[in-house]
């Protein structure tokens, strides 16, 4: 499915469900995280098949911090390793790679890391491969804000674009607090599907749900 021509998608993703498909399995968490990591690439191609413009994806948020130490210890280092590893491939492939979030809190590797990748991907135009790590939404508007701005200048103080479609895998139906301002129009998509099951085939299936949405934005649909 070809999604589109002029108007290139922003397409978000909660990639929730790791933890729930390693237990399912007998697995520990950590198992999850790895096959997620899979299923990062393989979603990444296919947004590029579909040429997709930008993909967002919630890697780990604010809240996330309140794991047991080794899961995070884990996550972080499974992050370092994804943006050591994918950048040369991404960068071979046209996609520039941007994190957003907190760059404080995070271990200094990954810090390190995240600013290669950033610096080695600036020129791609062919992916706008976003990954929100120590993401809270709030706290993004909340930098962003100031007296007497317009919603246009906090727009592009948070960097960003609408989103234009909004999957979550793994069941709940809940933002967690992910690009909230973004969303604001955006389609929402949930799907039982876990993470790490969550294939080019399970995203073509979203995709072709959204190209059947009418959507209005607040007017009457024509
Ligand atoms: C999403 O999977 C990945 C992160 C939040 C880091 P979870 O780890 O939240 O998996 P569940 O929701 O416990 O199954
Ligand atoms: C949302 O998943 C954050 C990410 C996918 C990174 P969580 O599993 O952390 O969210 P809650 O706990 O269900 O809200
Ligand atoms: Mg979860």
């Amino acid at each position: 499915m070809q999604t589109n021509s002029d108007h290139r998608l922003h397409v978000a993703i909660i990639m929730d469900g790791n933890g729930r498909w390693a237990e399912s399995r007998g697995m520990p968490r950590a198992a999850g995280h790895q096959v997620g990591a899979d299923s990062v690439r393989a979603i990444v191609s296919a947004a590029i098949e579909h040429n997709i413009g930008a993909l967002t994806l919630y890697a780990f948020s604010t809240y996330n911090w309140q794991r047991p130490s080794p899961e995070v210890a884990g996550l972080m280092s499974l992050l370092r390793h994804f943006l050591l590893v994918e950048a040369p491939e991404l960068q071979r492939n046209g996609v520039r790679i941007s994190v957003l979030g907190r760059r404080d809190r995070v271990p200094l590797g990954l810090a390190r890391a995240i600013t290669a990748a950033e610096r080695a991907t600036v020129a791609g135009t062919r992916l706008h491969l976003r990954i929100a790590i120590d993401y809270s939404a709030r706290d993004a508007i909340l930098a962003a804000a100031s007296d007497g701005l317009t919603a246009e200048a906090i727009a592009e103080r948070l960097g960003t674009e609408d989103v234009d479609f909004l999957i979550r895998t793994g069941g709940d139906q809940r933002l967690s607090d992910f690009l909230l301002w973004e969303c604001a129009q955006a389609e929402l998509y949930f799907t039982p599907v876990q993470w790490p099951d969550f294939g080019p085939t399970e995203f073509d299936t979203a995709l072709a749900d959204f190209a059947h949405r009418t959507r209005s934005f607040g007017a009457i649909p024509a």
